[in-house]
């Protein structure tokens, strides 16, 4: 599944054993491997290859620049959903022609930049925000291509937080006022309005949304078709499934055999917009306990991260599989089973130390033994983790470092005092 393994009842990424980068690196830490970056990304490219997909890898689910020229030097595109996104692909030495635009609140400013840099398409999400797009595009004396996010009314049965595709989320228009809009723009002379936008939430874990919503998209196409309107765009969105635990997901394969058959006699272009099933399983969370805590009821490990190093768990209770860095040989996990049987388990909340109840790795987890000092693997956090972190409680934020094979380097360096207050100082 990914290269962090248990070697001599040690936990390895890649040929690194994780003590020594904790040892060397200081902890909290994001820890990612390469090989498994590489991997994933390489097996989406793989198994939709019949299609020829531009794959814009989704930069909201790890922003790093070093992650993304390793993306882009495999091949990938971006979707950026703010200008500082379309900013970094750029940085990391993408061409503004492979840059998808996404997001539901693009501000004229932020259009108007992204036009100048000629980005190659704006997936818009109301006709308010195509109008516009359409004025800056004449204004700005250039003519762009979009593609409008239609909503296709699909339950990808997710957690609430993070479905997209429903009537009642805000995000996508409705596909009725989606063919108005598509003639109503069918000769705007700065507007090649040609494509359509699907993503229905993350993760997906079962193909049958994708193919409910590909099926009703090209119902779609093929309504427009009559209406002389040709669709020459096609894109999926993200949220492909990955495994948090050993099986919570099918392989990126099976996706990809329920779907491109679809696409059979059909001509057109297909964007996907992975993130998570690229980089979730790229990158650990390392940290070391701080306190054990044994209250009246409950048992604590209170460990040096926080919610504002990995804010999924209090954000949408999300699961990452919690296992020590060094738990012995008799010990290693079996896989990323949440509650193995192990013959000593203890239950405990492994919690950080921010001032708030939500702060908390993972609830009522059965664990070896742990003691203060002890560092534990928080996996699959490579996607949404280092991203999403925060200097709440004034806590600088950890830094990330990158494995390939027997090498480590630091591709974000860990945050100091100076750092969290520079904006605020010679104001
Ligand atoms: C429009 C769009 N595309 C792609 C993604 C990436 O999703 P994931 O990281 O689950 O693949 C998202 C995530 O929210 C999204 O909103």
């Amino acid at each position: 599944m990914d290269a962090f393994s248990y070697v001599g009842g040690v936990l390895h990424c890649e040929q690194v054993p994780v003590p020594q980068l904790a040892e060397q690196f200081g902890t909290p830490l994001y820890v990612y491997s390469q090989a498994t970056l590489e991997t994933a990304y390489d097996r989406m490219a793989g198994a939709f290859a019949a299609l020829s997909p531009k794959i814009c890898f989704s930069i909201k689910s790890c922003h790093n620049l070093h992650m993304l020229r390793l993306l882009h030097s495999r091949g990938a595109a971006f979707d950026a959903v703010s200008i500082g996104e379309v900013r970094r692909a750029i940085e990391a030495g993408a061409d503004a022609a492979d840059i998808v635009f996404a997001g539901v609140g693009k501000t004229r400013t932020e259009i108007d930049e992204a036009l100048q840099l000629g980005v190659g398409c704006f997936n818009v999400e109301s006709s308010e925000e195509l109008a516009a797009l359409a004025d800056a595009a004449t204004v700005n004396g250039k003519t762009t291509t979009a593609a409008l996010r239609v909503n296709p009314d699909v339950d990808a049965k997710t957690h609430p937080y993070t479905t997209t595709g429903k009537k009642e989320n805000k995000f996508g228009i409705d596909i009725d006022e989606a063919r108005t809009l598509f003639s109503q723009y069918r000769k705007h002379p700065h507007l090649q309005l040609n494509g359509i936008h699907v993503h229905i939430g993350s993760p997906v874990n079962t193909v049958a949304p994708y193919v409910e919503t590909v099926q009703r998209t090209l119902a779609l196409i093929d309504a427009l078709a009559k209406d002389g309107i040709n669709i020459a765009l096609l894109n999926l969105g993200g949220g492909w499934g990955t495994c948090y635990q050993d099986s919570d997901a099918p392989p990126i394969e099976d996706y990809a055999a329920a779907i491109v058959p679809l696409f059979a006699e059909r001509n057109l272009a297909i964007h996907l917009e992975p993130g998570r099933s690229i980089t979730a399983n790229a990158g650990i969370l390392v940290t070391r306990v701080t306190y054990c805590k044994q209250a009246r009821t409950r048992k604590f490990a209170i460990v040096d991260a926080a919610m504002t190093d990995l804010i999924r768990p209090a954000l949408y209770d999300a699961y990452h599989f919690i296992w020590p860095v060094a738990p012995g040989n008799d010990q290693t996990p079996k896989g990323r089973t949440p509650d193995q049987a192990i013959p000593n388990a203890e239950t405990v909340d492994i919690v950080g130390p921010v001032c708030e109840s939500s702060d908390f790795l993972a609830k009522g987890r059965s664990l070896p033994p742990l003691a203060a000092g002890d560092l534990i693997a928080v996996f699959s956090a490579g996607a949404y983790g280092a991203v999403m972190t925060s200097q709440y409680n004034s806590r600088p934020r950890a830094p990330e470092v990158l494995v390939y094979g027997s090498r480590a380097r630091v591709i974000r360096r860990r945050e100091t005092y100076d750092d969290l207050v520079a904006a605020e100082r010679d104001i």
